[in-house]
């Protein structure tokens, strides 16, 4: 058991930038969500990382760098597409799947012989990227399964004991993760939704693209492994509600002991149940930032949980992540 991690201040980037070096794991702030970093070149470190979060070996990780420019010391080459979407979307929440250089250690792919690099735009993540000189693997700093880390308190929660540090940076300006497209295919596929969305980088390449996120039954291998791991789940069971506002309503008046994850417009619809209510649906970024938050809330306070589910292209990330929580379980409205 490692003694207590620390929780640093922003002021202390130079003890976080030492750990790193010397192969320690550090939770940083990133504008998706907290990541577990280790250094990307240092297999032993990054061993730590899979360890640390009880993550399978051929779940590849992210590497992240300080400026664009620096991947070129990651890939083997630049597949089409891949500067126009970092001139567009970098620094920010999109990750590009390229062919890896020989230097990345094949324990960061997971074996493969792509890699998936993103360059973040938070600030201190960004001030640590550049003082350490170091591209950093860095998963969600989550054990794996739970809910993506949003704040500092929540990677204390999953990682004491197993890491040296964390870097408060507050909450996650985002708060899903970063969208995954695979650039090693024409056209680019989407692997996972996320702070970026399609249509955003379908405007930028001026071409459609096709969607993998694993969420149909279909019996090939899933092109990103992480689809295949069951995600974001709260201790508890949590199933999805979908239908009109009708049904809705008239489904509440008939369950008990059940607390709701709705959005606010949606709250009167299910008044007799308690409910915590993570954002707005006239404001699709606030769903983004509060659900991983609430659904870490949501364990504390009842044995079911039942969220309702956002409907159309805006909520895409959030669609993806409460399928997956959920493990694809609807209600079955009358
Ligand atoms: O926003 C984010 O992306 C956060 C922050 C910390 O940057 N990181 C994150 O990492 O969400 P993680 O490990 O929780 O999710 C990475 C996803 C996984 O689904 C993994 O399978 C996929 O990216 N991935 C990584 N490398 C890949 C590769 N070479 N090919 C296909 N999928 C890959
Ligand atoms: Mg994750």
């Amino acid at each position: 058991m490692k003694p207590n991690m620390q929780r640093l201040q922003p002021t202390e980037l130079a003890v976080a930038s030492a750990l790193l070096t010397q192969g320690q794991l550090v939770g940083i702030p990133t504008e998706t969500v907290y990541g577990l970093a280790a250094n990307a070149l240092d297999p032993v470190a990054v061993a730590a990382i899979f360890t640390a979060k009880g993550r399978p070996q051929d779940n590849p990780l992210i590497v992240h760098i300080a400026h664009p420019s620096q991947v070129m010391s990651l890939v083997s080459s630049l597949p089409p597409y891949a500067t126009a979407l970092m001139d567009a979307f970098w620094p920010g929440a999109l990750t590009l799947v390229m062919p890896a250089a020989p230097s990345v250690p094949r324990i960061v792919t997971g074996g493969l012989d792509t890699v998936a690099v993103r360059c973040p735009s938070h600030p201190l993540c960004h001030a640590l990227l550049s003082l350490c000189g170091l591209p950093l693997a860095a998963p969600s700093a989550n054990l794996s399964g739970r809910p993506s880390p949003t704040t500092a308190q929540h990677v204390i929660s999953d990682m004491e004991g197993r890491i040296a540090a964390v870097v408060d940076g507050g909450a996650c300006a985002i708060g899903v993760e970063s969208t995954v497209l695979d650039l090693t295919v024409s056209p680019p596929c989407l692997l996972r939704a996320g702070g970026i969305l399609r249509e955003q980088i379908e405007s930028v390449l001026a071409c459609a693209i096709t969607v993998d996120t694993g969420h149909s039954a279909s019996a090939e291998a899933p092109r990103s492994p992480g689809m295949k791991y069951k995600h974001y789940a709260p201790q508890h069971s949590l199933t999805l509600l979908r239908g009109t506002e009708e049904q809705r309503r008239s489904w509440a008046q008939t369950v008990t002991a059940v607390t709701m994850l709705v959005c606010e417009e949606e709250q009167p619809l299910f008044a007799p149940l308690p409910s915590i209510v993570y954002g707005c649906l006239a404001r699709p970024e606030t769903l983004m930032q509060g659900l991983f938050a609430a659904l870490r809330q949501a364990d504390t306070l009842s044995k079911r949980i039942v969220a309702t589910y956002p409907e159309g292209a805006a909520f895409a990330a959030v669609q993806d992540r409460l399928q997956k929580a959920a493990g694809f379980q609807f209600e079955v409205l009358p």
